[in-house]
């Protein structure tokens, strides 16, 4: 089942259209990273979908209930971490942790044990100092385990590593994948290589709409690269490839690319096996991310 769908969804401000029919399906139980560069409307879509901003037109469904502007009956299905996290700063985890679990009315046992478990996994456990002594990369830890809380189907971060260090970020992303058996994970960002890290999901907003889209293995298939690279063990075999294959260009120390439209896989692995050429790799190049990204942006 698709834990969240929206369907084309407009947003103006004045006169600038910032979500122009938008479309975006995440299914249940997986790491779906939201790309979009600064100002791209990450935010306002994430606003939409809790219900907190009037949307100009489209479908919100969360958990196949309808969302609907101010009434907040399917936030009950989402755990959301904001961009910028607000804390009462003179508590202590635990106790801001509880506190909140009181304000939401769930029992004092349950809530203890809830509160104990939530600290653990955010590595939280030990720590007795108050928020306002607290690292972004603590702040940001602290606000996971409150949108936990209630058990949420779906878990709503907004560029939760944005501000981090490498370490910061790892420890979020770690965390991200670690929560993925018990709820869907929606998180935006710009940073493509912790999209990489841990995603299962992709959808790249552009221009008010969401270009593309989809499992990330299949998207790195559909737009598969048609190059291959060859990596040779001596530099003097390199010479005798670029003889026979002119089109071959050099790109590293021993190491060539092709594209298929010049020669075949075929070609290359007959001629190196009948010229007992050493090679390290060859291999179809992958697109990174970035690579899409920049394609997808181009439209
Ligand atoms: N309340 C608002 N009033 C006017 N413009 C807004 C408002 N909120 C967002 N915007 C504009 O909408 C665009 C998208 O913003 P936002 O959703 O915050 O982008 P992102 O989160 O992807 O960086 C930006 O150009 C921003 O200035
Ligand atoms: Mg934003």
């Amino acid at each position: 089942m698709d834990m969240l769908y929206i369907t084309g969804l407009h947003k103006r401000f004045g006169d600038k259209e910032v979500l122009n029919g938008l479309n975006l399906t995440v299914p249940e139980h997986s790491i779906f990273g939201f790309i979009g560069k600064n100002g791209a409307g990450k935010t306002t879509t994430m606003k939409a979908v809790l219900g907190l901003l009037k949307t100009d037109a489209g479908e919100i469904v969360v958990n196949g209930e309808k969302v609907v502007y101010g009434q907040t009956s399917t936030n009950r299905y989402i755990g959301y971490l904001p961009d910028v996290p607000e804390f009462y700063s003179f508590m202590t985890a635990p106790e801001y942790l509880r506190f909140c679990g009181e304000v939401t009315g769930m029992k004092k046992s349950e809530n203890e044990n809830r509160c104990r478990e939530l600290l653990e996994l955010v590595g939280l456990g030990d720590e007795t100092h108050r928020i306002k002594g607290f690292s972004r990369g603590m702040k940001q830890r602290l606000g996971i385990a409150q949108a936990l809380l209630n058990h949420p189907k779906l878990l709503i971060l907004d560029e939760p590593t944005s501000a981090l260090d490498p370490v910061g970020r790892k420890e979020i992303l770690d965390i991200l994948m670690a929560v993925r058996e018990q709820t869907t994970v929606l998180f935006s960002t710009h940073i493509l290589s912790d999209i990489e890290r841990i995603c299962t999901d992709v959808a790249f907003l552009n221009n008010g709409v969401v270009g593309v889209q989809g499992k990330l293995s299949e998207i790195k298939t559909k737009y598969r690269s048609k190059e291959y690279l060859v990596e040779t063990e001596r530099e003097a075999d390199l010479l005798i490839l670029q003889k026979t294959f002119p089109n071959m260009q050099q790109t590293g120390r021993n190491q060539l690319i092709f594209h298929e439209s010049h020669y075949t896989i075929f070609d290359m692995l007959c001629f190196v096996t009948e010229k007992h050429i050493s090679i390290v790799k060859i291999e179809r190049t992958e697109p990174t991310l970035e690579s899409l990204f920049m394609e997808v942006a181009r439209k």
